[in-house]
């Protein structure tokens, strides 16, 4: 049995107050806790949350990592970084950075490789446009980005990957997949880590990420191969995380 993960998603939100008086009342309103869970924020506010997340059930995460150890790369982050500041996770391949730095299907696997190599779990974000899904082109374009990963890390790593399905149409859009639609995209996923790895494919962790609110996080995460999701802006609003939580 897969143990569902709640991971937000801060993107470029928050300030110093604004996280606090969140995290504060995330904290408060965290009792009996039957998931995983896990809030990915910027870079320069990882110290401030991991004080705040100290001695709780929630884990920390960058939002994306360098393939490189140190160096030159300015504005990069790396991931000994990250590993620093306490983070469990690392989103990598999220469509904001496939779309806004020409992150290829290549170094998106380089990136989890390097995660992996880091002790971190990255969040291997795939998922397609809506001309992609119009032209019948969803299991290919999700079936290829995925691949890419599952090629360059080793077999005895793919169970240490979590994989979320972000279709790019649903993502701070209102617009959610549908959770039939949802799940055969997930199921199609885990047949191709299957294809890979049949023991690795029944622990792998496949989240759903797009527009996830307390409304509809129930009847996605109801689906066989759903295993919690990956929120944005309802990540932003403690009591809007809280039940996405509770449904988990
Ligand atoms: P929204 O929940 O705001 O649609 O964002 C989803 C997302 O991109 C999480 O990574």
């Amino acid at each position: 049995m897969r143990r569902n993960l709640v991971a937000g998603n801060w993107k470029m939100n928050g300030s110093l107050a604004a996280n606090a008086s969140l995290l504060s009342e995330l904290k408060a309103g965290l009792e009996s806790v039957g998931c995983d869970i896990a809030v990915c924020v910027p870079s320069p506010y990882l110290a401030q949350c991991q004080a705040e997340l100290a001695g709780t059930v929630v884990a920390l995460g960058g939002q994306d990592l360098s393939v490189h150890v140190s160096g030159a790369y300015t504005g990069d982050v790396a991931a000994s970084m990250l590993v620093d500041f306490a983070c469990k996770y690392v989103i990598v391949g999220h469509s904001e950075r496939r779309a806004y730095h020409g992150e290829t299907d290549q170094l998106v696997a380089q990136k989890a490789l390097v995660a992996l190599q880091s002790g971190l779990t990255p969040i291997v974000c795939v998922g397609e446009t809506l001309a992609q899904r119009e032209a019948g082109q969803t299991d290919v374009v999700v079936g290829a980005q995925l691949d890419a990963v599952l090629a360059l890390i080793d077999l005895s790593q793919i169970k240490n990957i979590v994989i979320a399905y972000e279709p790019v149409w649903a993502i701070g859009t209102g617009k959610t997949a549908t959770p039939q639609m949802a799940q055969d995209v997930h199921a199609a996923l885990r047949n191709r880590v299957s294809l890979r790895d049949g023991e690795s494919a029944a622990i792998v962790k496949i989240l759903y990420g797009g527009s996830m609110k307390p409304d509809n996080a129930a009847e996605l995460m109801a689906m066989p191969d759903i295993d919690g999701g990956l929120i944005g802006g309802a990540a932003l609003k403690a009591i809007d995380f809280l039940s996405i939580i509770a449904v988990a």
